[in-house]
């Protein structure tokens, strides 16, 4: 592989990188693709040369001037998942990107790297379900806690109670879903990178910004560019684009993604070279899908704002000026994106009726598929959480969450219209 990586790389846009960054079709018999490198492990060209590269790969001298790390065996890496980390990392201009076999996979393996007994997280909510668990029921017996705050405007406020309450120097990370998932509430990313560095001159103890990006990024919003230490995806969602493929991603400066590397490499979370070389086709087209969804869902949320069985409708696209919302996605994203949340009047019995009618839009949890998928997150996605604690956020049980593909919009509209009218 060519591993040019150098400062003049990142003079290209993120779109151009992802055609070319990081492969030499010289290195694959003039493949002007990369090939699927469907192999467990690497030959070396000597005994000396294998030496060298477990040296490097297990930590036990630091690399030569410009000596890149030698490809060993593919659970430590892969040339279609080095190819596309290094890919991410062009697009969220952060140091490094380390692919994983799930969202959850790099969530729960960042977590476990960072992390230490008597450590606490405080995070955003609403969170994925996932996460939610992860962070509630299966970190706390390893001695990590979290507490949880309501994302949205004075969401650093809120975070920065909740460090007061923890005991000092104990708060090692604050965890962000921005837009949170389902509600689309924003959360102001520099406020928080400020948070942390007002809680490191308190405690001596920087605590990790986190930003889980799957529903704008990488093209609609970058939160190292706001201060964030790590880009979080599920790349199962936009970046993989086709509802074909289980990913994760996580993108940020090497020292931490170093520490990440070492556990990913033990946990065995990384994905197969196949689903490595699909990364790389979706990449190539992020920015033109995820721009072509997001004119779609403008349209169909302005219809939805409209309608008389909608009561309410969560859309970065639809905030006004004067909502503070609205100059939180001014000052951090550069578009809305395609997922809608909306309650309709009428509580769950509607909600179901409405799902049920449905006809293009797909009834299936996940997003950012090519196809238009629409569910409901107190039932499905989010029923870990409990009814009460979800109501807390806005996620009642009238609201359906969309995620809008690629479809014509008229028949999009249509669906739309004939699923509100009964
Ligand atoms: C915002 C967000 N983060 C993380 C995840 C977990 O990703 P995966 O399903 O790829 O493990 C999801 C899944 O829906 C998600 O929506």
């Amino acid at each position: 592989m060519k591993r040019r990586h150098s400062s003049s790389d990142r003079d290209f846009n993120a779109e151009t990188l992802a055609l070319g960054l990081g492969y030499d079709p010289v290195r694959s018999e003039g493949s002007v693709k990369p090939p699927v490198f469907l192999t467990s492990t690497f030959q070396f060209a000597s005994a000396d040369e294998g030496r060298r590269f477990f040296e490097l790969a297990y930590g036990l001298r630091t690399a030569d001037q410009g000596e890149l790390p030698g490809l060993i065996y593919s659970r430590l890496n892969n040339p279609n998942l080095q190819i596309f980390e290094e890919r991410m990392a062009a697009w969220d201009r952060t140091d490094k990107g380390l692919s994983f076999a799930s969202g959850m996979a790099a969530i729960s393996t960042t977590m476990l790297a960072l992390l230490r007994p008597g450590d606490r997280i405080l995070s955003t909510a609403p969170i994925y379900g996932g996460t939610h668990y992860l962070f509630e029921s299966i970190l706390p017996p390893l001695g990590i806690t979290c507490s949880q705050v309501m994302a949205g405007t004075d969401a650093a406020t809120r975070l920065r109670e909740a460090a007061a309450m923890a005991s000092p120097g104990s708060v090692a990370m604050l965890y962000l879903e921005t837009p949170a998932n389902p509600s689309n509430v924003l959360t102001d990313i520099a406020e928080v990178v400020a948070l942390a560095a007002e809680l490191e001159a308190q405690t001596g103890r920087r605590p990790v910004v986190a930003v889980d990006n799957t529903f704008l990024g990488p093209v609609f919003q970058r939160p190292a560019a706001q201060g964030a230490d790590l880009v979080i995806y599920s790349a199962t969602k936009f970046i993989g684009g086709h509802s074909d493929l289980i990913a994760g991603v996580v993108t940020g400066p090497q020292a931490l993604m170093d520490s990440i590397s070492v556990y990913r490499t033990i946990l065995g979370t990384m994905p197969n070279p196949f689903t490595g070389w699909m990364l790389l086709r979706s990449l190539e087209t992020l920015s033109i899908r995820m721009r072509r969804q997001a004119k779609n869902a403008r349209k169909l949320a302005e219809l939805l704002a409209a309608h008389p069985r909608v009561s309410r409708v969560y859309y970065p696209g639809n905030l006004v000026e004067g909502d503070p919302q609205h100059s939180i996605f001014v000052r951090q994203c550069s578009g809305p994106g395609s997922l809608i949340a909306f309650e309709v009047k009428g509580g769950r019995e509607a909600a179901y009726t409405v799902l049920d009618r449905f006809e293009v839009f797909r009834l299936a949890v996940s997003l950012g598929g090519t196809e238009s998928l629409i569910e409901h997150p107190a039932t499905m996605t989010h029923s870990d959480v409990p009814g009460d604690v979800l109501d807390g956020y806005g996620v009642t049980p009238g609201l359906i969450r969309m995620s809008v593909g690629l479809e014509h919009l008229s028949d999009l509209r249509r669906d739309l219209d004939n699923a509100l009218s009964f």
